[in-house]
């Protein structure tokens, strides 16, 4: 049976990592087949990508050029990894995806996000996540949350106003699609766990 794709996405510093290892050990437990990938990266073209795009030297990058690297990462990252893995029957559980190019080159960058809809379009056709955990915080929080760990790369020097917007985006996308839930990321990490648990058993007792 085809697996499923899960991402999860989010401002800095919500807690992704923990989550994803959390999700794994649910399917894990039950004797689902999965792997742990990420956004942009997970195939090595991707992580040259993702090395690029990242790198605080890149100062003069330009948005449009910023999402075509993206989608090319993903372009990679689904050929080479998520489809086969999904085809094989793992459960796919990928550290950030399209929302994010919504909410950072969308709402961060102010590109149009009808733009972004006709890229999406373009590269995925209609190969989309089947659920996706936005976890949400305030921005303040999440990034003395995220402060504590190393160097800032080229999106973690960005300044509030740009992680406000794009929050925002996630929470607009996380309302308006059916296959989004927004996990409030402010409160203990049993109870963003219990939420997360819940929705995971509903789509698996739903196969
Ligand atoms: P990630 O490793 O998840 O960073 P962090 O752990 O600091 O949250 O992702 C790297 C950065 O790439 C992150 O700052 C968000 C950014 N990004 C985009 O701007 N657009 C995208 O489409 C994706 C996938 C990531």
């Amino acid at each position: 049976m085809r697996g499923r794709l899960i991402t999860i996405e989010g401002i800095e510093g919500v807690g992704k990592s923990t989550n994803m290892a959390f999700i794994q050990s649910i399917l894990d437990a039950r004797g689902i087949p999965s792997l742990m990938t990420r956004e942009p990266g997970g195939t090595g073209l991707g992580e040259s990508i993702r090395k690029l795009l990242l790198n605080k030297e890149q100062q003069g990058m330009g948005a449009l050029t910023e999402l075509l690297l993206m989608f090319a990462s993903r372009a990679q990252h689904v050929e080479q990894v998520i489809e086969p893995g999904l085809a094989g029957g793992k459960w796919v559980i990928c550290d950030r995806f399209t929302d994010s190019s919504y909410a950072y080159q969308g709402g961060g960058r102010g590109l149009p996000l009808e733009l972004i809809a006709r890229m999406e379009a373009l590269v995925l056709k209609d190969f989309c996540p089947d659920c996706t955990f936005i976890l949400d915080l305030p921005v303040e929080t999440g990034l003395s949350r995220a402060e504590n760990v190393g160097a800032k790369d080229r999106f973690e020097s960005e300044h509030t106003d740009f992680f406000k917007r794009v929050r925002e985006v996630f929470i607009a996308r996380g309302k308006s699609e059916a296959r989004c839930h927004i996990i409030n990321a402010d409160q203990t990490l049993e109870k963003v766990q219990s939420e997360i648990l819940s929705v995971l058993t509903a789509l698996l007792d739903a196969d």
